[in-house]
């Protein structure tokens, strides 16, 4: 089968579109046939090394497919079912990849395959970084950063459902205007962080700040938090973060930190499911919208990532494993 190899970390032209056996399903597992692959920063950090796996591997963690074989003890996929996932299946960028039964979400036939893969991993983590992470109360208002990102776009909603007022940051005039589409109700440049969202807060502060960018964006978010606020660090596309002295938090006003991660979120396949559930219905309500900025065939998987870490790119991107299927 064709599948995007990881010989050893690196930039984006390690990336390798190779021949590979395909695998069969152990206890548990499901083997899928893969559609849709998401391309996801954590592809990115597992590609250059700053998630560490042992090489060579196959890159990608989420896709959406049709299960072709289950292994002992599967009794609720059947053979021909569509199904998600967004952890549980590390090598997607493939033609087949076994996933975790467990963590396999059935797909609802008004859900296309480009959707689904755009709405779990992003959706799911908006999802738990709004309901859990840091509640979002009617009225709170929050900043969120890169807001016309993928996870950006879909969290500026969740927080505008749940009452919310979101100030987010881009990074061009174009951001701008998808972070508002999304329902910013204001847009912000990074260097006007922490002095204009005091000024839009009356000089309290936000309830929270929700920083997927980490490095370059980290003194500012906890310099913008309202007494008791919380800073969420849920990603580091700017690079690592140094450590943190506790003693900031009580200077700044009895401040919380927190650095949470999707596994964590989905901890069993019911709290997995809770979410994705919530997220197909209020697709299907049309609460929520999904963006796709690129698709793309596996062929070009390089220029994926390269989109990606060089801030190019807005919204879900995809690709399609399908010969066929897709982009022309
Ligand atoms: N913890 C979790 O459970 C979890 C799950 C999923 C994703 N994440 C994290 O969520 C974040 C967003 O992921 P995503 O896939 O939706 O990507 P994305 O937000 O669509 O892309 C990253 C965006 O970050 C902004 N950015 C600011 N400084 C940057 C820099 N130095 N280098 C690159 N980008 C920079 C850019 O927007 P501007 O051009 O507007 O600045 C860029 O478009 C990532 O950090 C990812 O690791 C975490």
């Amino acid at each position: 089968m064709r599948a995007v190899l990881v010989p050893s970390p690196g930039a984006a032209d390690v990336l390798q579109v190779t021949e590979v056996d395909r695998p069969s399903p152990g206890p548990g597992q499901v083997l899928v046939r893969v559609a849709v692959a998401g391309v996801n920063y954590m592809d990115v950090y597992q590609r250059s090394g700053a998630v560490s796996l042992p090489t060579p591997f196959v890159a990608g963690v989420e896709g959406v497919g049709t299960v072709v074989e289950a292994g002992d003890g599967v009794d609720d996929l059947p053979i021909g079912r569509r199904v998600g996932w967004l952890r549980g299946g590390q090598g997607s960028y493939a033609e087949y990849v076994l996933v975790d039964a467990a963590m396999a979400v059935p797909v609802p036939d008004d859900v296309p395959d480009e959707t689904a893969a755009a709405v779990l991993m992003q959706g799911v983590t908006a999802h738990y970084l709004a309901t859990d992470t840091y509640p979002v109360q009617p009225g709170d208002t929050v900043l969120v950063h890169a807001a016309a990102g993928g996870v950006g776009q879909l969290l500026t909603q969740v927080v505008a459902l749940r009452g919310g007022r979101v100030l987010g940051t881009v990074s061009t005039e174009q951001k701008a205007a998808i972070a508002r589409a999304a329902g910013a109700a204001e847009v912000l440049r990074y260097e006007e962080v922490p002095d204009r969202v005091h000024q839009l807060t009356g000089g309290v502060g936000v309830a929270a700040v929700y920083d997927g960018v980490g490095r370059a964006t980290f003194d500012a978010g906890l310099a913008s938090l309202r007494p008791r606020g919380v800073l969420v660090v849920y990603g580091t596309s700017s690079g690592p973060i140094p450590p943190l002295e506790i003693p900031r938090l009580q200077s700044g006003g009895s401040l919380y930190v927190t650095r949470p991660t999707v596994v964590h979120y989905t901890a069993t396949r019911d709290e997995l499911r809770a979410r994705t559930d919530e997220l197909f219905g209020w697709l299907a309500s049309g609460q929520l919208h999904i963006s796709i900025g690129g698709r793309f065939p596996l062929a070009d998987v390089a220029r994926t990532h390269r989109d990606l870490e060089s801030r190019r790119t807005t919204g879900k991107l995809l690709l399609f494993l399908a010969d066929g299927a897709g982009p022309a």
